[in-house]
């Protein structure tokens, strides 16, 4: 019996039900006790005078978070979340819970972060849940439809993936030194060549020493490579990606969202208009003109960013960068050798960077020499090297990071609640 699911289906039928006890409130004649299964929060209504005094009692003694099986009528109940209520006639406890720490009264951030193995039970913490998983679904969905084969990418790597600042590192028996992978790029750029459009899409690590609301140290990227590709044309591409699996969690996480009390309408605004796109050169202009301190050769800092989001209104974004700031398998711009061929997208709302992309540089000696100029050493880098060797072509991809979009559709501050552990300098448990 799946009445979470099915509910029209046990209509005015006797069900039962199996859960937590999420809340309960009433008085003396009747008690509301409020059942959490499969994420969902059913109403029970144990009326007084079904019950003995003592059995009345004892229902109204049940403490939050007890898990119990509960027997009654099954009816419509529109003033209630799920629609439905079951009258109580029977009701049995399995697993009592005394002293639950998280009630309804207000807590702490650090508080609730140490209890998070429980705050997943709490009413904002399913919806978060849930749109994470449907912004993961939506996301593969877009990936086979557009046949993109999955590839999966190894998370222990013996080369830095992105820069070196942020290696997480192990010692790999006689191997020499492990990284935990920051991305899975250069693994998607040798599967080109087998399927010309791959994806991979998995936790990523960075010991990145900042304590941002953006920053995590361990989170989830989803990226794309695509052969015979050019930065444009993988422009277009992240553009539609955006906007259509967004479109599609605002459509399937609507009653999530309006538990987060996220505004769909600024959202859909965003989404409905072309994303704006500006060279790096121009963002600059802009921001001097706001007032900024900063000069070609400098990053975009998140600041910085929302001032440009704001400025242009809605998603930017900013297109080929100084060489010197970014990655060493961006493509040198033809049209101007100190920059590369890529692009940020920045979100609104204070969200920041959600993407970054280029075209990769198909030039063995060119790829090689940035490799140098970095400090890596190439001797780790002879297996991606071979793919400018055999049959090399212009490609591209992108990587977004899912936590961040998670914050920017569920309209939440920082990206720590937008998955199930996070992991960040200050925090390794739970
Ligand atoms: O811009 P990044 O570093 O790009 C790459 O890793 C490329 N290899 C992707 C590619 O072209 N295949 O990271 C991509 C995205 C960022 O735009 C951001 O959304 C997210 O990953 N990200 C983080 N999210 C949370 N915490 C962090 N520390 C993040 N670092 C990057
Ligand atoms: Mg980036």
């Amino acid at each position: 019996m799946n009445i979470t699911k099915n509910p029209q289906k046990y209509l005015n039928e006797e069900v039962t039900l199996e859960g937590w006890l999420q809340g309960k409130r009433g008085n003396n004649h009747v008690q509301f006790l409020q059942i959490r299964n499969s994420g969902k929060i059913i109403q029970v209504v144990a009326e007084k005078e079904k019950f003995s005094e003592e059995d009345f009692q004892k229902i109204k003694s049940i403490s939050q978070e007890t898990s119990l099986i509960v027997k009654g009528i099954l009816v419509l109940s529109e003033k209630t979340e799920f629609g439905y209520e079951i009258q109580l006639s029977e009701w049995k406890v399995l697993g009592p819970s005394m002293n639950y720490p998280i009630t309804p009264k207000e807590h702490g951030v650090d508080f609730l972060h140490n209890h998070r193995h429980l705050w997943l039970r709490s009413r904002k913490q399913l919806s978060i849940m849930r749109i994470r998983n449907e912004l993961s679904f939506a996301i593969r969905q877009y990936f086979y439809e557009k046949d993109y084969l999955l590839l999966d990418s190894p998370i222990l790597t013996g080369s830095v993936g992105e820069s070196a600042g942020t290696l997480f590192e192990t010692q790999y028996f006689d191997e020499g030194k492990a990284y935990l992978a920051q991305t899975g790029q250069l693994y998607l750029e040798t599967a080109i060549f087998a399927h010309n459009r791959v994806y991979c899409f998995g936790p990523t690590f960075r010991a990145e020493k900042s304590k941002t609301r953006r920053h995590l140290t361990e989170f989830w990227m989803v990226e794309a490579e695509t052969a015979f590709f050019s930065n444009s044309e993988n422009l277009d591409f992240q553009e539609d990606f955006i906007k259509s699996i967004c479109k599609t969690v605002i459509q399937k996480s609507s009653e999530d969202l309006k538990v987060l009390e996220r505004d769909v309408s600024i959202l859909e605004s965003f989404l409905e208009k072309p994303f704006a796109r500006l060279n790096y050169s121009e963002a600059i202009e802009v921001l001097q003109k706001k007032g900024e301190e900063i000069s070609i050769g400098e990053d975009i800092n998140a600041e910085r960013e929302n001032i440009l989001t704001s400025e242009l209104g809605g998603p930017v974004f900013i297109i080929n960068y100084p060489k010197k700031i970014k990655a060493f398998y961006m493509k040198e711009n033809p049209e101007n050798p100190e920059t590369v061929l890529c692009s940020d997208l920045i979100a609104p709302e204070g969200v920041g960077e959600i993407i970054g992309g280029s075209e990769r540089e198909e030039n063995l000696d060119k790829l090689l020499s940035r490799i140098q100029e970095e400090g890596l050493n190439p001797e780790n880098y002879t297996w991606y090297l071979d793919t400018r060797k055999y049959g090399s072509v212009p490609h591209s991809g992108f990587g977004l990071g899912l936590e961040r979009l998670v914050a920017w559709i569920a309209g939440l501050p920082h990206v720590r609640e937008c998955i199930p552990y996070p992991r960040m300098m200050e925090r390794l448990d739970p």
